[in-house]
């Protein structure tokens, strides 16, 4: 019988024939990206970032208007709209919701029917996200773009799989078909991209940003706000460097800081201003060469990880077949 990755837990408990989520990245995945996604077979997830709850309905209607695959809206905790949100994505009963920045629990209750599946960066909050009735939790390392704990998924990823006995997504890193392998052996059971989905054709942020990430090489990201306390993986640029070094200039008060930081973001991603816009993407950037349609990005990474998996010795030429001496 043929070994593949579909039908595993997390296509069949949400309905999608890829496991693959596309992270949920403010600013940036509206209903557009994720409808692409989902229609493709992954499971597209709007963002709702800062955005007001009636702008997250809008997206989440378009979402439903135009596909009838499964698709999830990200909550990010720490916004200033999250009851509103909270409230608007119970209401419209979305499949999948994903939370990011923090604890979800008080809102459990709120939101079931839907499958929550949180971002967790620590074993801790995994074990507690299961005692709250997570379907899933997506174990993030510190490879990622954006917001960013401290462990790398590699490190994070099996100790995570350990403890829980519910699936674990895996994000952080992963840019192709050998990273789907990896962390398929690693114990997740799916993952989570999102730095490709930024080169997708379908998604709309300013073309600045796919040219900055596609320049990108290994070593030009750089994470900032650790002073702050939430950490940030972005490109590094005339923003970042600047923010960087201000984080360790004790004549910088933390409002100041704060200041800086307000609205970089939508800078980027808008503007495309290449040396005031906070460029957020992940260390994977540097093995990303391409801008492709979400669809052919899914079924790329999908062909490669199972070539890595299933083929004999397809992939691991160092792996051979030695006969030591007795
Ligand atoms: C530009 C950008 C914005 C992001 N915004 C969010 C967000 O709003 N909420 C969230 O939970 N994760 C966010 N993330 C993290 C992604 O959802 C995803 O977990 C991560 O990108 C996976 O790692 P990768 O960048 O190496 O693919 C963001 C990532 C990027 C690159």
């Amino acid at each position: 019988m043929r070994k593949s990755f579909y039908n595993n837990i997390i296509c069949t408990g949400l309905g999608i024939k890829y496991p693959i989520f596309q992270g949920g990245m403010a600013w940036i995945s509206d209903a557009t990206l994720a409808i692409a996604v989902s229609e493709a077979g992954g499971l597209g997830i709007i963002a709702a970032g800062h955005a007001p709850g009636d702008v997250v309905r809008a997206e989440i209607r378009k979402a439903k208007e135009a596909t009838i695959a499964p698709f999830g809206v990200n909550i990010m905790l720490m916004s200033p709209h999250v009851e509103e949100v909270a409230q608007v994505i119970a209401e419209e009963k979305v499949d999948v919701i994903i939370t990011g920045a923090g604890n979800p629990g008080k809102y459990m209750k709120l939101w079931q029917g839907s499958k929550v599946i949180p971002v967790v960066a620590s074993t801790a909050l995994a074990k507690m996200m299961q005692r709250a009735g997570a379907f899933a939790v997506i174990a993030e390392g510190c490879e990622a773009g954006g917001h960013i704990g401290e462990l790398t998924t590699m490190a994070l990823v099996p100790q995570v799989c350990d403890v829980v006995d519910i699936p674990v997504i895996a994000a952080g890193g992963i840019g192709d078909g050998r990273g789907i392998a990896a962390a398929f052996m690693l114990g997740a059971s799916g993952v989570q991209v999102g730095t490709r989905f930024l080169l997708a054709d379908e998604c709309t942020v300013h073309p600045h940003y796919k040219e900055m990430v596609l320049k990108a090489n290994d070593i030009d990201t750089i994470a900032t706000g650790k002073r702050l306390g939430h950490p940030v993986r972005a490109l590094k640029n005339k923003f970042s460097r600047d923010y960087f070094s201000k984080e360790y200039d004790s004549s910088i008060s933390n409002e100041e800081l704060e200041a800086l930081g307000s609205g970089s973001l939508q800078c980027a991603v808008k503007d495309g201003d290449k040396m005031n816009g906070c460029f957020m993407a992940g260390q994977i950037s540097g093995l990303l060469n391409k801008e492709q349609s979400a669809k052919e990005i899914i079924e790329e990474m999908f062909t490669q990880a199972e070539e890595v998996l299933f083929t004999q010795q397809a992939n691991f030429p160092e792996i051979k077949t030695v006969n030591f001496p007795k």
